[in-house]
């Protein structure tokens, strides 16, 4: 199994990294499998610029670190999308990646030609934020379901950390930690099934 994650944070090492590393390193733990993680941003990701391009042809004509990681969407069975809250909704390092997946949207509702559609792929949001209202994170589920459609990748449901905002908070919050825990064993059921 092809485990992918794509980090959202400048922070490395930050609360929303050290949650996906739980849950990714107790599912590798539980069933095995190999993960990449791409610290989106170090890479040289263009905005969109709306060009339209990709409405006819299905592919993005901007030339950058993009080119391997539509690859690399496309190669994974299970992806987790993982961001901090900024300003209640998703990072703009990750947002900009999500806006170049237009050219996937336009390849499967424009051109009608899906690249990879198997119903046992499975992506997840995972997602900090330092204060804890209600509808923190309805923008950023509602971006990351936008998202896994465009790609085709069944949505699996989404780890939402409330409260945790200095470096390490996550690593020292017990209920948290639990929690990313019960995803991972719920993840690897559905993948040992
Ligand atoms: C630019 C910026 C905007 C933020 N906006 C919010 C916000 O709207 N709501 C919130 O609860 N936390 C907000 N935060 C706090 C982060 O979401 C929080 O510190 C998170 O745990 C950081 O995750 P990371 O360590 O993975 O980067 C913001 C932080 C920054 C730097």
């Amino acid at each position: 199994m092809n485990i992918l994650v794509l980090l959202g944070s400048p922070r490395k090492k930050g609360n929303s990294e050290s949650a996906a590393v739980t849950v990714v390193e107790q599912i590798i733990a539980t069933i095995g499998g190999k993960a990449e993680y791409i610290r989106l941003a170090a890479e040289e990701i263009a905005p969109c610029i709306a060009c339209g391009g990709c409405e006819k042809t299905g592919k993005c004509v901007v030339k950058d670190d993009m080119i391997d990681l539509y690859g690399k969407v496309d190669g994974a069975d299970l992806i987790f999308l993982v961001a901090p809250t900024y300003f209640y909704g998703l990072s703009a390092q990750i947002k900009r990646f999500i806006d170049r997946i237009q050219a996937r949207w336009s390849r499967k509702y424009l051109l009608k030609s899906p690249f990879r559609k198997e119903d046992t792929r499975r992506g997840y949001l995972i997602c900090t934020a330092a204060t804890k209202g209600k509808k923190l994170f309805d923008g950023s589920v509602l971006v990351a379901k936008s998202f896994f459609d465009a790609i085709d990748v069944p949505y699996g449901g989404e780890l939402l950390i409330r409260g945790v905002d200095q470096r390490g908070e996550f690593s020292q919050n017990r209920k948290e930690i639990e929690k990313a825990e019960l995803l991972a064993m719920e993840i690897a059921a559905i993948f040992s099934a």
